[in-house]
């Protein structure tokens, strides 16, 4: 297993899993992710307000160009793709927070039309498997308002352990939110993968 020292992340493309092939975003996806990302059920838990299609193209040619680490405080985003059709279902985000803590996080935002199949988690699971094994990070951590069970549900099915809840920390969208944070070790990553 490799195991860096938080230089930077570079991954091979596409990254394959049992069912999706995950990979930068391109030009090309912004109306399958204008599909989801422009519905008000997908946004109501998310630090972010459904967008339009100028915002999608404006964040495909600015964060989301994005195809690798090579500092903390950037995020990689990544589309996941259905091997099976080469339709984008999701996509999912991995956080550097940190290089002297080796701190990130995850993230993931999926189509509910593609819901109830493990995708997320899968897609999640990959997510780990780059912060842990290729970035070289020690913990990464999952945010999430309490409310949003579907969220929860994936960060337990990928290992991670609930270590707080923030009650009423903050406004969210106008009213007050419980937070929920997970995280996982890199050595209890190992320890289940060896
Ligand atoms: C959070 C989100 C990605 C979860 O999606 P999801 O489809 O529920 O999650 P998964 O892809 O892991 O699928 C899990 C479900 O598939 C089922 N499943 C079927 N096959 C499975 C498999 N092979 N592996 C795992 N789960 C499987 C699970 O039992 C579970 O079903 P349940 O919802 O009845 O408990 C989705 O709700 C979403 O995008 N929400 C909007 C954005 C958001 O809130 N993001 C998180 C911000 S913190």
């Amino acid at each position: 297993m490799r195991s860096h020292s938080g230089t930077e992340l570079r991954p091979a493309y596409p990254i394959s899993t049992e069912r999706l092939l995950l990979r930068p975003l391109a030009v090309d996806d912004a109306d399958s992710l204008l599909a989801y990302r422009s519905r008000p059920d997908v946004c109501r838990y998310v630090p972010f307000e459904p967008m339009d299609k100028q915002l999608i193209v404006d964040r495909l040619a600015g964060p989301w160009a994005r195809t690798s680490l090579t500092d903390e405080g950037q995020s990689l985003t990544l589309g996941a793709e259905l091997a099976r059709t080469g339709q984008l279902i999701g996509d999912v985000v991995l956080f550097w927070h940190s290089r002297e803590h080796r701190g990130g996080e995850l993230g993931y935002v999926f189509n509910p039309d593609f819901a109830g199949h493990g995708y997320a988690t899968e897609a999640g699971r990959a997510v780990l498997r780059l912060g842990f094994e290729e970035l070289g990070l020690h913990r990464i951590v999952a945010r999430l308002d309490e409310r949003n069970e579907a969220s929860a549900g994936v960060a337990r099915r990928l290992g991670m352990r609930q270590e707080a809840r923030l009650v009423e920390n903050e406004i969210f969208k106008g009213e007050w939110s419980t937070e929920l944070q997970f995280a996982r070790l890199a050595r209890e990553w190992n320890a289940a993968s060896s």
